[in-house]
């Protein structure tokens, strides 16, 4: 009797304890969870008391705000981290909707307007800056390189793989991926994404691109299947290098003497080689073909990823 008690006991603590396990985020791995007296479980932002949806991708700008804050507390729920590769990241303002606020400050007053996926496009100023609204990215191109083979990939059976995997992983309706090319080693996959395409349960490509930047990195924002794995032909995708490109939907505001006519769109690059990232100013010249070409190329040292060697 007393041992059938003691199983049952058991059970119910092993039950209990399965149950409290079982209250994750998928989608994101910043967040601290808690169940409800229904079973209910919540997910709320590390550092703030967002709710976190996580049935789908959590918003860049709540990204960024969430790995801005301070290790020690990350700690508390077993994510040690020693440094962070912190690459173009800013501690941003979100709306309440999660995208980024047009104005972004840092704490010494300085300003800067910045689109939809966070990039500055704007020169910086005072607290007097207005932003008059958020500029859309509606374009983004990532570049790839793979690890050397003895032979290429099948060019259908990368594309299918990368098709499917930003379909199933990051959740993007497949027409907002508009080219995916293969060159051996270079991938490029061209994201569109039109405002007034966009309903309110899709997610955005500013988001899909920051997911996929950080898998790439190997520092997943998913909690569980932290590692992407991409097999074509049988063989794995090992990726080597990165960039992704953000072009908006009007022309940035930098008063250069380069940006001559013609030119409207200036982009960040986020590079990424060896397991850390440069974030570099890139200004394109976007052409009526919608065909890019790059013109220049200047480094913001501001943003520059601390070096880890
Ligand atoms: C645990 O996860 C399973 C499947 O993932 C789900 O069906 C179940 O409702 C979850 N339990 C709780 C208590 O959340
Ligand atoms: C909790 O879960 C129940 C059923 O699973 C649902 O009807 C209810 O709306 C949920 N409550 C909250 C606050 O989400
Ligand atoms: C704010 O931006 C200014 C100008 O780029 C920079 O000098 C300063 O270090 C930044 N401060 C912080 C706290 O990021
Ligand atoms: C920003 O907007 C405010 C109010 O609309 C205005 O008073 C201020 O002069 C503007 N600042 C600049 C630099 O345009
Ligand atoms: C690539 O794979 C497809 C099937 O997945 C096949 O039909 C095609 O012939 C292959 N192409 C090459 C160049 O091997
Ligand atoms: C993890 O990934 C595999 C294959 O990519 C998939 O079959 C599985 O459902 C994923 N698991 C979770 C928990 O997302």
């Amino acid at each position: 009797m007393e041992l059938l008690l003691g199983v049952l006991l058991g059970l119910i603590l092993a039950v209990a304890s399965s149950a409290q396990n079982n209250c994750t985020c998928a989608t994101n791995k910043w967040t601290v969870c808690a169940q409800d007296g229904s079973g209910n479980c919540t997910c709320t932002l590390v550092g703030s008391n967002h709710r976190v949806d996580c049935s789908t991708l959590t918003s860049k700008c709540l990204l960024m705000k969430a790995e801005m804050t301070p290790l020690k507390e990350k700690r508390l729920w077993g994510q040690p981290r020693v440094l962070l590769d912190i690459d173009g990241i800013y501690n941003p303002d979100c709306e309440d909707s999660g995208v980024f606020k047009a104005r972004q400050c840092n704490q010494t007053d300085t300003c800067w307007c910045v689109n939809t996926a966070g990039v500055r496009r704007t020169e910086k100023g005072d607290k007097s800056l207005n932003c008059s609204e958020l500029v859309r990215t509606s374009w983004i191109y990532v570049e790839m390189k793979h690890k050397k083979r003895s032979r290429a990939f099948n060019v259908t059976n990368i594309e299918n793989a990368l098709r499917h995997l930003f379909k199933r992983r990051y959740k993007l309706h497949p027409k907002f991926i508009t080219a995916v090319k293969y060159n051996c080693p270079l991938i490029r996959i061209h994201l569109n994404q039109q405002g007034s395409e966009k309903s309110r349960c899709d997610v955005d490509i500013a988001d899909v691109a920051y997911y996929f930047e950080k898998d790439i990195k190997d520092d997943s924002v998913f909690h569980s299947n932290r590692t992407l794995a991409v097999s074509v032909d049988g063989d794995a995708l090992d990726i080597e290098k990165i960039r992704i490109y953000y072009v908006d939907e009007k022309p940035p505001e930098f008063c250069m003497k380069q940006l001559a006519a013609g030119v409207s769109a200036v982009v960040t690059v986020v590079t990424m080689t060896a397991g850390f990232g440069i974030a570099v100013l890139v200004i394109l010249r976007w052409l009526r073909t919608r065909k890019y070409k790059k013109i220049e190329m200047k480094e913001m040292g501001e943003i520059r990823a601390p070096s880890l060697r």
